[in-house]
């Protein structure tokens, strides 16, 4: 029997109720289809400062290390909100983790279902079938990790602070690969934005891409738009687009934008996958909702568990290899929503039930 071996770290304020309904899930389909978890629990974001002193403490760096996929839950809050930037649990967290596991490629699908297009603010007509996107995101790259990066006094008096941004040829090809792996399996169609107008690292990134989808991918429709414009098409016409392809801080921005369109954070789920493989050979990644901690419906049972427990088929799908049972938590997912189960934030203002509740309905349409 196949054992999976992650580690979970569920975080802060809503993060460890929504992980929980993702365990049961998980616990739900390992009995159904034959498999063991072998998972373990450690604290990352406030909850490591408050128990370790560190966002990131050594100890969760060692079990993330010694397991094949990382379970995340969300960090950060009004609790620890004093703290210097750099030791806030969302930058001295996240971003270490990403750096050090060189989890270089984030996936966040953009899916809106049919049946929930009024909790998205863009126009019925405009999205009759809902929305089916994916942004695929540089994350270890860019002006984030760029160096020099500081703050400094100026002898004028003034002060002055830099960051810098940053890219190579071999960084652009291998998340230039994650596009076209996944366009593949839709659409086939990518649009690379960039800023290729003002930006050196973006026309080396224009250039990089088209030589790059030339030579591996003639058969994927490769169009460029800068990132200005591709702003304004993301609220305009979604479903012009099929994979987005785009470096780090760029996607930081369209992804959030992407994500309200789609109505609500509570359903989008992501995945950031190393160059590193785990132990079955498969990509190593860490699998997160996009929706952040929700300190105000904190501890009230009434956090959407969606994006986490879609969070966690990503694993399965990405890290274990395991697509079918993926794809029928997906479907469940699907299933318990458009059969009008529903958290308050896509309840569009009807019946809506707890974190607990929405679960329990994904569980009795796993089929
Ligand atoms: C994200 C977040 C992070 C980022 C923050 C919390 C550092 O906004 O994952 O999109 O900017 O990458
Ligand atoms: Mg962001």
């Amino acid at each position: 029997m196949q054992t999976l071996k992650f580690a979970v770290l569920p975080g802060d304020y809503i993060g460890p109720e929504v992980m929980t309904e993702a365990l049961r899930v998980l616990e739900h389909v390992a009995k159904q289809d034959g498999f063991a978890l072998a998972y373990e629990i450690a604290h990352v974001g406030g909850a490591g400062i408050d128990n370790h002193g560190k966002a990131l403490p050594a100890p969760t760096v060692k079990l993330c290390e010694a397991s094949d996929a990382i379970l995340f839950g969300s960090v950060g809050g009004p609790k620890w909100e004093k703290l210097p930037p750099n030791q806030q649990p969302e930058r001295a967290a996240l971003l270490p983790l990403r750096k050090h596991f060189t989890l270089f490629a984030n996936i966040r699908p953009g899916l809106l279902y049919r049946e929930l297009i009024d909790a998205s603010p863009i126009k019925n007509e405009r999205i009759p079938e809902g929305i089916d996107i994916v942004c695929i995101r540089e994350l270890t790259g860019g002006i984030y990790f760029g160096q020099p990066k500081h703050t400094t006094e100026l002898p004028c008096g003034d002060t002055q602070a830099v960051d810098t941004k940053v890219y190579r040829k071999s960084e652009i090809k291998r998340i230039a690969q994650v596009a076209v792996d996944t366009a593949r399996a839709r659409k086939k169609r990518v649009c690379s934005v960039d800023k290729a107008n003002v930006l050196e690292t973006s026309v080396l990134w224009r250039k990089t891409v088209t030589a790059f989808f030339a030579k591996h991918a003639p058969e994927i429709e490769l169009s460029h738009m800068y990132v200005d414009n591709a702003a304004m098409q993301l609220v305009r016409s979604p479903n012009q687009f099929d994979v987005i392809l785009t470096e780090n801080m760029f996607g930081d921005i369209l992804s959030d934008e992407m994500a309200c369109v789609c109505g609500s954070l509570g359903m989008l789920s992501s995945a950031s996958l190393g160059t590193g493989k785990n132990s079955l050979g498969l990509p190593f990644g860490l699998y997160e909702p996009a929706g952040g901690t929700a300190p105000d419906i904190a501890g009230k049972g009434l956090a959407n568990p969606c994006a986490q427990i879609l969070s966690a088929a990503l694993m399965l799908r990405h890290s274990f290899g395991l697509e079918k049972t993926a794809a029928r938590i997906e479907v469940a997912v699907r299933r318990a929503v458009t059969s009008g189960v529903r958290t308050a934030d896509i309840a569009l203002g009807g019946k809506s039930v707890g974190t607990r509740a929405m679960t329990d309905a994904i569980i009795a349409n796993l089929t």
